[in-house]
This record gives structure tokens, sequence and C-alpha cells, in this order.
């Protein structure tokens, strides 16, 4: 593995100090100090980092963070920011691939190691795409929860909408352990609680796995064709009148529930023309 061109915090047997450490570290555009690493499983982990002050964002957009690369420039990609607007640090929810070119070396970032941080947010999962509506449902795969994180956080979106619909498909239980301990955690939060109403049922969730056994099981996609998602929960069936929706997650699922969400009559949305939906795909893969 290639080192890193960052200052590490700690240099380990494994990563032994390399040429490439020793030279004078250069300048870092748009650092930010790393706070906080959370491994999940081997394929994701969560990481906070200080926030510049002047960066303003709306929740569930996504900013181009990175590190630096072998050959001298930033290497960038694209992520939602998971924290709501509120918050005094960022956080990112990042999946982890062996072979990919950034995600391979930012999985080996601790609390004090800088990353780069363009502050220019931009995104289509915002609430100013969707027209107004009655219950709002959220549907993500795998890190495609990130912007969820955010948007649940904000107390706008329980402003805007009676009930919150939050799903989230993976292939296993310890995949899903991000979203459920963060609606766990809204739920027992004092000022949360107030904006989830009396039984906290304002806010609810519905997770699937597929490849692991759990109490639901099966593709989101599959569940809204079946109806069973409905009457799991309830609810009366998809509704341009009162449902609106956000999507998060690969591409092939964005294609797939897309068309479920046009068939049940919902039209695509935008910052420029707000719609029924909306829809962003799940940056790094
Ligand atoms: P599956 O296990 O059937 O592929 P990944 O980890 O590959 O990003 O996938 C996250 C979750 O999204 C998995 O549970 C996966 O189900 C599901 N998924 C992948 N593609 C689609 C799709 N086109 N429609 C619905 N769910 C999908």
């Amino acid at each position: 593995m290639g080192s890193i061109s960052l200052p590490m915090t700690e240099m380990t047997e494994a990563k032994p100090v390399t040429q490439t450490a020793a030279r004078p570290v250069p300048t870092l555009p748009d650092a930010q100090e790393v706070t906080e690493v959370q491994h999940y499983t081997d394929r994701l982990f969560r990481f906070r980092t200080k926030r510049p002050q002047s960066l303003r964002f709306r929740s569930g957009e996504f900013v181009m963070i990175g590190l630096m690369g072998d050959n001298g420039k930033p290497l960038l990609r694209a992520y939602s920011i998971a924290s709501p607007s509120w918050d005094d640090e960022l956080e990112f929810y990042s999946i982890k691939v062996p072979e990919g070119p950034l995600t391979s070396k930012l999985q080996h970032i601790r609390p004090g190691d800088r990353i780069i941080l363009r502050p220019k947010p931009v995104g289509t999962l915002v609430h100013d795409a969707l027209l107004p509506g009655k219950r709002l449902w959220l549907f993500a795969t795998g890190t495609g929860f990130a912007p969820f994180a955010s948007i649940i956080r904000d107390p706008e979106t329980y402003e805007r909408f009676e009930e919150i619909i939050v799903t989230h498909t993976c292939r296993d239980v310890a995949e899903l352990t991000y979203s459920r301990e963060m609606i766990e955690g809204l739920r027992q939060d004092e000022l949360m609680r107030e904006l989830l109403g009396d039984g906290l049922d304002k806010l609810r969730y519905y997770p699937t796995t597929t490849r692991e056994e759990s109490p639901k099981m099966g593709r989101i996609t599959t569940l809204i064709s079946s109806g069973a998602l409905f009457s799991d929960l309830g609810l009366p069936p998809l509704d341009p009148a009162v449902d609106r929706g956000m999507v998060c997650g690969s591409l092939a699922f964005n294609l797939d529930i897309k068309a479920l969400l046009e068939g049940a009559g919902l039209r695509e949305g935008a910052n420029s023309e707000p719609g029924e939906f909306v829809i962003e795909k799940a940056f790094v893969g």
C-alpha cells in the first residue's frame, strides 16, 4: 500500500516512516482535523471532523473530501454530510473499498489526522427540492443512509412533515448498526423527543436485510411492489397528494425505485423545480 502524504499522528510497524512522510509536509488545502473515528464492519466506518466556521449547508447536501494522493494532487470524492446543519462538527459515513483509491487510505485515518474538505456544499436531497407534503419517505441502501442521518436530525424535517419513514436496506444486520443506533439515540434525546411526538412515532424506522436473517428481509423495492412495506406499517400505498420521497443508494437501486415512485404518480424534483421525490447516488462505492 502506498503511504499517505499527510502527517499521521502515529506510525505503526505496519506503516513505517517512509520517505514521503519524512519530507516536509506540504500545506494541505482546506485541511480539517479528524476528531473521531468509529468502525462498524470491515466495510463501513464513520468519522467526524472539525467544521470550518464559514461552512453553511442544507441538511442532505454533500461536499468533496479527500486526502493528498501519492502524486501530490488532492484525491477527492463526493461525501454526503451526515451531521445536521446545527452541529459544531461534520460527520461522514463511508464504505471501505480495499482497492478504492481514496477509501483504501481514508479508512486508516485517526483523530488528529487531517483531511481535505472543499467547503462548497451542493445536492438534491434537500427540503427545498420537494413540494410540501404530509409524509416523507427516506429510502436508503448501504451508505446511502448518510444524507438521511443529517435530515432526520434537522428540526425542519419535523416541521414540514407529519410523519417520516426511514427505510434502510443492507446486506447484513451489522451494516444496519449506524442507522439503528442513530434512531435509538434520537428517541432518547430530550430535544428530539419533543419533535418526535408523544409516542415517538413521528419518525418510523424500517430496516431490512438481503443476505442475512433478520426480522424483515428483502430488497425495499420488492417490499414496495408486493405491498408488504405498506401493510407492515399500516399505511396506504404511495399517493402523490400526500407522499414525498428521498432516495439514496446505488445506481441500480436508484433506477429501480425511481420507476416504482413514478409508477405511483410521483414526479422527480430538483432545486430549480421542486417535485414529489428526489434522488442522489450514494457516491463512494
Ligand atoms: P442484494 O443483497 O440483494 O444485492 P451494496 O452493499 O451492494 O451497496 O447493497 C446494499 C443493499 O442494497 C443490499 O441489501 C442490496 O441487496 C440492495 N440492493 C442492491 N441493488 C438493489 C436494487 N437494484 N434494488 C433494490 N435493492 C438493491
